[in-house]
């Protein structure tokens, strides 16, 4: 069970499904970018461990651009898991939600034989050496040719990207509310829940910066290890295992549709 004290209640749980389609930078494009660089073609079978798996969007939107793929996902939330859980029944046994928490390390058997480790708005929750500790067991567990992808905020290392990153993060949350739904009422309600991580720090959210992360994962023995997108401190990054054959990924036309997909099939 998720405690409220390591950062993440149930109330934070609903106020990020009320809130995530505006929150969320340019959400779409982000899980589409974190697909394409997947190393696997539409038609492989592999496995995906998804860390803090929210609503399950990302399963969705993977089992549907990649239909031998499977999923486990996982995730500290109750409320969550029963999301994830009901918006996944159509995957049938390729999808699997479970329970987790992330700091521990009773689950770090699930990592073992993976192709894909991906998480989502999630490994912030861990210290530095948490992070270091993940990057370095996600390595050594994965298979071969595998891959560690993160979609995480990051931290600005000096007040002028803090403050660039506040405006811009608050400029595309008013943006998309205007987009999502004609007005500024989600935006308001970002603004109310105080939920700008650049403009309203928290203990319990331990961004570090992309520049760190970056080293840890090559430190890790991840290669090819970059920062692929970012947006308003939203970055997209991570590295491959060595071996295995490397496959061309999805072309981001396919992705933004799997996205797409996954997104109208959690607003109903
Ligand atoms: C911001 S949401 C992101 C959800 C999803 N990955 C997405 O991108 O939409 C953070 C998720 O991480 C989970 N989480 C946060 N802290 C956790 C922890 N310490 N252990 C397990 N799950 C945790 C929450 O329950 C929540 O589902």
């Amino acid at each position: 069970m998720i405690e409220e004290e390591l950062g993440w209640g149930e109330e934070d749980s609903a106020v990020y499904r009320a809130l995530a389609e505006v929150a969320v930078p340019r959400r779409e494009e982000q899980l589409a970018t974190l697909l394409c660089l997947l190393p696997f073609g539409s038609d492989d079978a592999f496995r995906i461990v998804d860390l803090g798996c929210g609503e399950g969007v990302l399963e969705y939107a993977a089992l549907t651009a990649f239909p031998n793929a499977s999923v486990l996902a996982l995730d500290g939330s109750a409320s969550m898991r029963e999301h994830a859980g009901a918006l996944l029944t159509p995957f049938g046994e390729r999808a699997k939600v479970r329970e987790f928490a992330l700091e521990g390390d009773d689950w770090l058997g699930e990592l073992d034989g993976a192709d894909c480790v991906v998480s989502s708005l999630v490994v912030h929750h861990l210290t530095d050496d948490g992070k270091r500790k993940l990057f370095s067991e996600a390595h050594k567990r994965m298979g071969d040719g595998g891959t560690l992808m993160l979609i995480d905020c990051v931290q600005p290392q000096r007040g002028e990207g803090v403050r660039l990153f506040a405006d811009a993060y608050d400029a595309i949350s008013r943006q998309q509310s205007v987009e999502r739904s004609g007005d500024t009422a989600l935006f308001d309600r970002f603004v109310d829940e105080r939920w700008n991580i650049f403009r309203h720090p928290e203990s319990s959210e331990m961004l570090s910066p992309l520049s760190h992360q970056l080293a840890w994962l090559v430190q890790a023995g991840l290669e090819g290890v970059d920062c692929f997108w970012l947006n308003a401190g939203y970055a997209v990054f991570g590295g491959y295992k060595s071996g295995g054959a490397a496959q061309g990924g999805l072309s981001m036309g396919n992705a933004l549709d799997a996205v797409r997909a996954a997104l109208e099939a959690n607003r109903s």
